[in-house]
């Protein structure tokens, strides 16, 4: 056996209940559980080409066609290191297989997204990566899934779930190795099948504070995330799970919205504080709020209210991700371009696959819509596009070799 090659693709995922702050900054393990929807794709990807070869004198690395320093990335460096382990390990188990967790290997990666953009580009990319390395060290078949996403949790929390498709939840674990904090499946991406996302970014700018020196200052100083941690996100986990299996959109839509609102809050009471919604964020919140009231009802007591339309949901950054059920797609979105309207120029990139339910919507019905909400129109361009996509499943090998490789032949970037 000489070389192995194999390119993969992993997903983006993006919490209702969000993980923020770190109980162990080496490991990444976390204050809390989070509970993630994997997105399609066939929109959103980290595509990866791993080469393991004998001839290769170092290990390298290409991030969006950019050479990186890999000994001086820690967290990609332990992921490295445990997966050979990993692959060390299982060949002293069984001495027919080869021994190749010494060759050195060249990795090549790219986002079809602008990174750092809060669009959960480390989560993909670190998927991507721990997924590509184990097929590449053919390790991958091997071991249970929930072990590749205790090595991509080392990468960046968010990834572990990212190895999952469907409803994911990230079990915090209380190991102090980090051994039970991976990630599991709650339900596959065919569950809830109506259930779409519509992200409306806000800016694709690089953000200020990464979430990692972000968390960890908010875990620093932050009393509210105390009472999160301990009051809040234990409960909210449970009625998320429930409100899943049981395809209860209003719940679903109240925890989400719920647990965006707080996590930003705690971001508010960090010190000094950490501020990532912008005007445009908060009138996205302002615009699905009033909406939403046009139909919604009192529920049982103590239960949501029953009638949600939209969820909004916004990492850390300014934009939006607004979970939806297919059949109020097409309203949804006339409602967003009222209040953001579409540029005349660049039509099609700015809606790509939402342009799909433009014109599919009741015109009058949104019109009445619109005038009760009441909101004056922003400049056109205030919304940079819209990616319209739905959940998905987890990662997917897309070939071995040459097929849909990065790297050319002499194993390095095409
Ligand atoms: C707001 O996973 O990017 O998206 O573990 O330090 O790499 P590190 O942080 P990261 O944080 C993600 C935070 C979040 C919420 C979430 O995805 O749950």
């Amino acid at each position: 056996m000489s070389v192995h090659q194999v390119t993969v693709s992993a997903p983006v995922n993006i919490a209702v209940v969000k993980y923020w702050g770190k109980r162990d900054t080496a490991l990444l393990l976390p204050t809390n559980s989070s509970l993630s929807l994997t997105l399609s794709q066939d929109d959103l990807r980290s595509t990866t080409t791993v080469r393991i070869d004998p001839k290769f004198e170092a290990d390298r690395l290409w991030l969006n066609g950019k050479e990186e320093d890999v000994t001086s990335n820690k967290r990609m460096v332990n992921v490295v290191r445990e997966l050979r382990a990993l692959r060390k390990s299982l060949q002293d188990a069984d001495s027919a297989l080869p021994v190749i967790d010494s060759w050195r290997m060249h990795v090549c990666s790219e986002n079809n997204f602008p990174t750092a953009a809060g669009l959960a580009s480390s989560a993909s990319g670190f998927a991507a990566l721990t997924f590509g390395i184990a097929q590449a060290l053919d390790i991958a078949e091997r071991i249970p899934r929930a072990q590749l996403s205790r090595l991509a949790r080392l990468g960046s929390g968010s990834a572990c779930r990212s190895l999952f498709g469907g409803f994911v939840a990230w079990n915090m674990g209380s190991a102090a190795d980090g051994n039970d904090s991976v990630a599991e499946q709650v339900a596959d991406e065919s569950h809830w099948a109506d259930m779409e996302a519509l992200i409306l970014v806000a800016s694709d700018a690089r953000k200020d504070t990464p979430s990692t020196a972000g968390m960890q200052l908010t875990v620093e100083t932050s009393a509210l995330l105390q009472s999160r941690i301990k009051d809040v996100v234990p409960k909210r986990m449970e009625e998320m799970r429930a409100a899943i299996a049981a395809k209860d959109y209003d719940a679903f839509a109240e925890l989400t919205m719920k647990d965006s609102n707080q996590f930003h809050a705690v971001c508010l009471d960090t010190f000094p504080p950490i501020s990532y919604m912008n005007d445009v964020s908060r009138a996205v919140v302002h615009l699905i709020t009033s909406y939403n009231a046009l139909f919604t009802q009192p529920g049982a007591a103590g239960g949501p209210k029953k009638g949600y339309r939209a969820a909004y949901t916004f990492d850390a950054g300014p934009n939006a991700v607004l979970y939806v059920r297919r059949e109020h797609v097409a309203e949804v979105l006339a409602i967003v371009n009222a209040v953001f309207p579409v540029p005349t120029t660049d039509r099609e990139a700015y809606l790509g696959r939402a342009a799909q339910y433009v014109g599919k919507e009741d015109v009058a019905g949104v019109a009445s819509l619109v005038k009760k909400i009441g909101m004056a129109p922003f400049a056109a361009g205030s919304l940079r596009r819209i990616i319209s996509t739905s959940v998905g499943d987890g990662p997917r090998v897309l070939g071995w070799g040459a097929e849909n490789s990065l790297l050319g032949e002499n194993g390095l970037p095409k």
